[in-house]
């Protein structure tokens, strides 16, 4: 999600500069506290391992519900640490979804498995748990590779389907990782991302609902005897002294100075939320009728990072949009396995609901710095662009 390719950040337009994500507006907002935070971090002078990450393990316990937390360099260490924990391996399969971003499968292959994607449904753009069981039987019979693992994404802020993904996991005996890199702050049947599953990866890169400023991530968990292992593999797999390597591990730590950040982010990051949802909501509303927004799950909220629509000929409806000022983003126009880094894992049979959004997909902006007149005018623009 970090591609900046198909993005035009902001635009002009008669409601003045609409931003797609508008960091700067934030930072006037908050931007006292904020550098009181760093000077605090400047006067310690412990830049690796500072009391703000222990401050911000703990806090994002506390507001998601998880046993605990660790903070860690970027979403995708949070995705490779707990797959080094489970000791996912060469030989092994990891079922993820094909409409993602790169990070999901890369991080399984740095693992040395194999990762096997799955088609997502037409509606929700998240995993699909029918394709997920026909995949899993797929790799059974064929018999080269093990599965250990499937790693659902929250696409767009929005969760998987986990009462289904869990009980396939429970019977097939394989673990269930979330990406939810793009969900902090959603949640399911009164539960919120973090305590949904036993692992879930979340990012804090800048762009994201809570956002660093620089690479940041956490991985969650439901149990924390998980987090031993987890700090280990954070710290090069080393013991509690850090001088031994006990397992194999890498320097997945976050830095101090971003977890500083993030406790002053995490300050106003409800009322943020509160505003985004109001937002989706008005989106929902106006493009119903005629375009297909992304529809959730029953009972599920989504933390909003992202706002993604589907509607027939998507190009000529962007570039009609974006000439009357208002900036969007194609996530993602490339499936993975379409992409030569990825094409050697691609399916035999191709992924159809993958295909058919990643040729309908665009977003719109989404932060809780647009104003209502804003708002009232990208729907305004996009019903004319797309009705
Ligand atoms: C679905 C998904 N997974 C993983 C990541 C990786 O996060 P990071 O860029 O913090 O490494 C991202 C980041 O955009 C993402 O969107």
């Amino acid at each position: 999600m970090n591609g900046v390719a198909n993005i035009s950040l902001a635009a002009e337009s008669r409601m003045g500069r609409i931003s797609f994500i508008d960091l700067a507006a934030q930072q006037r907002r908050i931007r006292p506290a904020i550098e009181r935070r760093l000077q605090a971090v400047l006067d310690h002078g412990q830049y690796v391992a500072g009391p703000e990450i222990e401050e911000l393990e703990e806090k994002l316990a506390e507001r998601t519900g998880a046993a605990g937390a660790v903070a860690c360099a970027s979403g995708t260490a949070a995705l490779i640490i707990p797959l080094f924990a489970l000791d996912v391996k060469a030989g092994d399969a990891v079922f993820i979804p094909s409409f993602t971003y790169n990070a999901t499968a890369n991080a399984v292959i740095v693992t040395g498995a194999t990762p096997v994607f799955v088609d997502i449904d037409p509606e929700t753009f998240n995993i699909d748990p029918q394709d997920l069981k026909a995949k899993i039987a797929e790799v059974r019979e064929d018999g080269a590779l093990n599965p250990r693992c499937v790693i659902p994404v929250d696409m767009f802020g929005s969760p998987a389907d986990y009462a289904a993904i869990a009980s396939i996991a429970a019977e097939e005996g394989l673990s269930v990782l979330s990406d939810g890199a793009q969900s902090f702050g959603g949640g399911l049947n009164n539960r919120l991302v973090g305590n949904l599953v036993p692992a879930t990866a979340t990012s804090f890169f800048p762009g994201k609902a809570l956002g660093a400023y620089g690479d940041a991530g956490a991985v969650l968990t439901q149990d924390v005897r998980n987090l031993e292992e987890w700090k280990s593999v954070r710290w090069h797999g080393t013991d509690d002294a850090r001088r031994t390597s006990v397992r194999v591990g890498f320097n997945g730590r976050m830095d101090t100075f971003q977890a500083a950040v993030l406790l002053e982010k995490l300050e106003i990051f409800d009322e943020e939320l509160a505003v985004r949802r109001q937002i989706a909501e008005t989106y929902d509303t106006r493009f119903s009728a005629f375009a297909r927004p992304q529809r959730h799950l029953p009972g599920a909220q989504s933390g909003c990072a992202y706002y993604c629509l589907r509607v027939k000929n998507r190009d000529a409806v962007v570039a009609d949009v974006n000439k009357r000022g208002v900036p969007t983003a194609i996530y993602y126009t490339t499936p993975l396995h379409k992409m030569p880094a990825f094409a050697e894992f691609a399916p035999k049979k191709d992924l159809e609901a993958t295909k058919a959004v990643s040729e309908e997909i665009f977003a719109l902006p989404m932060h809780p710095y647009l104003t209502p007149d804003q708002v009232d005018y990208i729907c305004d623009v996009v019903e004319a662009a797309a009705s």
